[in-house]
């Protein structure tokens, strides 16, 4: 069976359904889950935002970007009827200020994205002044970009100040405390509910006026926090966080070149260096790799695990799908093999050559690089995040996207596009696929049983909605909020709210 594909969207005259045809008898209906707060916040925000750059993001991103909202737009009506107007900006809040927050994000970035959101519902709750954040450049990524680099600065502050005030650089008086060696930093304790920072971290910026926190990825809990902070995150995740002009334009070009030769599959191929030897998952590799992968584990000091037992791990579902895995993996999902697929990674390791069982069973495969001309890119070539950037982009586009890992990015574009409509994300089983991978490579299933297995397997895997699973105290094995941001989704099952 191979998968159709139908139009990709449509919406009706009201905006109120909207139909997404992914096989020929099987029409899945979306209604606008979004709740109605989101819907209100998103009325207020698209009043603030600018029209020209109303207008340029919906070229981007296309109805599909505003298929969860509750309108319908398509660019060149907008443009018939609006004329560029000033942006209206939400009245500021006003707030006794009780100091000033400077963060370091640490990590790649999806990792500090999703950290922005928590770092500003924190400094919202805290009701201080949030400094934009610093990110990280020492991570392995050594990105020397700054936050103006990646996402639109003036938008960022200007569309959260009815809710928490945000400056670029510490007042010319405190500034110089700092300078003088003054600051205090600290990094907080991880996964933390909002009393830990009304407890331990309040009392500290009151006391000091200006602290630092120097490490930001997963400080907040995914569950036991107030509706309002949550419904923040999101914001701050789905509006407030804007890429800037010149990468939403390249990720433009990148759609459109691909929208033209009709759907897509992003394929987020973590099948790259970095994961290999932090992970030690050498399945397949020649000793030669594994040396190498071995070598860079132990030259990282922030990696902490160095003894690993690939095999052992790969059997857990912990290691990402090889290229070859995944190549049988999309074949057994009945994807369609001349489907294009855009490789939204870095440089795959061991290149072509490990490459080339996945371009024999897919041959349209595509990347940044073969999309467009080395001109385009060259910008952008020696910024990681900025690719990572695009490669969002495209992913959050893509008519179904698929992760090899459950990395950051992979959970963040996950809870985007449910955000986005419940847009199709195939979630891998990859401790039941390599199972079924050996058994099929050792003859004891047939092809049409691993299909099947595969198939049956993944029906429920769709990134349809659902509630996540909270395991008190283990956060880390728990289902990770951002991939299922559910308090800003209308999830099936939930009646409309008529407020
Ligand atoms: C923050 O300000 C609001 C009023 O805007 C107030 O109700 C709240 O108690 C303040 N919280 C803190 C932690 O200062
Ligand atoms: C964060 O600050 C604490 C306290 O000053 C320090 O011990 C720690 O090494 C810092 N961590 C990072 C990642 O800079
Ligand atoms: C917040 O965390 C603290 C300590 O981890 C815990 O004692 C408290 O019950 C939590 N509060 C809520 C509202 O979950
Ligand atoms: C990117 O980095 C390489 C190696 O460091 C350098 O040779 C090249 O000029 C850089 N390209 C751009 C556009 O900055």
């Amino acid at each position: 069976m191979v998968l159709k594909w139908g139009k990709d969207y449509c919406c009706d005259t009201k905006g109120i359904k909207m139909e997404l045809k992914v096989e020929k008898h099987e029409t899945l209906i979306i209604r606008p889950r979004i709740k109605m707060w989101m819907a209100r916040a998103i009325t207020i925000v698209l009043l603030w935002t600018s029209l020209v750059q109303l207008i340029a993001l919906g070229e981007l991103l296309g109805p599909s970007l505003l298929r969860g909202m509750p309108y319908c737009f398509s660019s060149p009506s907008v443009d018939k009827f609006l004329a560029p107007a000033k942006a209206v900006l939400p009245p500021k809040r006003i707030y006794r200020n009780n100091g000033y927050l400077l963060v370091s994000c640490n990590g790649g970035l999806n990792q500090m994205r999703s950290a922005i959101c928590d770092m500003v519902a924190i400094a919202r709750h805290l009701n201080v002044t949030l400094i934009v954040p610093e990110l990280d450049k020492a991570s392995f990524w050594a990105d020397s970009s700054d936050f103006k680099d990646i996402f639109d600065v003036d938008h960022f502050i200007t569309s959260l100040r009815d809710e928490v005030r945000i400056i670029k650089i510490l007042p010319p008086k405190i500034k110089k405390r700092v300078e003088l060696g003054l600051l205090y930093s600290m990094p907080p304790i991880s996964w933390s509910n909002i009393s830990y920072y009304e407890n331990q971290v309040l009392p500290l910026l009151l006391k000091h006026k200006v602290i630092h926190l120097n490490r930001t990825d997963a400080r907040l809990a995914n569950n036991g926090l107030p509706a309002e902070i949550q419904k923040l995150r999101c914001r701050v995740n789905f509006n407030a966080l804007r890429f800037t002009t010149q990468i939403e334009e390249l990720g433009r070009r990148i759609v459109k070149v691909l929208r033209e030769k009709g759907p897509f599959l992003a394929l987020h191929l973590r099948y790259e260096m970095d994961m290999l030897a932090f992970s030690g998952c050498t399945h397949d590799c020649d000793s030669k790799e594994e040396e190498e992968l071995t070598r860079m584990r132990y030259a990282y000091p922030g990696w902490k695990e160095k003894v690993i037992n690939s095999e052992l791990k790969r059997k857990e579902g912990l290691c990402p799908l090889t290229p070859e895995e995944t190549a049988l993996v999309l074949s057994a999902l009945g994807i369609d093999h001349n489907v294009q697929i855009y490789i939204a990674s870095g440089e795959i390791y061991g290149g072509e050559k490990r490459m080339a069982s996945l371009l024999g069973e897919f041959p349209n495969l595509v990347r940044k690089e073969t999309l467009l001309e080395p001109s385009e890119l060259m910008y952008f070539q020696n910024h990681s995040s900025q690719m990572a950037a695009v490669d969002y982009l495209v992913s959050l586009e893509s008519d179904i996207f698929i992760p090899t890992y459950d990395g950051n990015m992979a959970k963040v574009v996950e809870g985007h596009r449910r955000f986005l409509g419940f847009k199709k994300t195939i979630l891998l089983d990859r401790r039941l696929l390599v199972n079924l991978i050996d058994q099929y490579y050792n003859g004891l299933l047939s092809w049409d049983e691993f299909f099947t297995a595969v198939k049956e397997a993944h029906a429920y895997r769709m990134g349809s909605p659902k509630r996540r699973i909270i395991i008190p105290d283990k956060p880390k094995e728990e289902d990770y909020f951002y991939a299922n941001p559910q308090e800003c989704l209308q999830l099936l099952d939930e009646p409309l709210e008529s407020t």
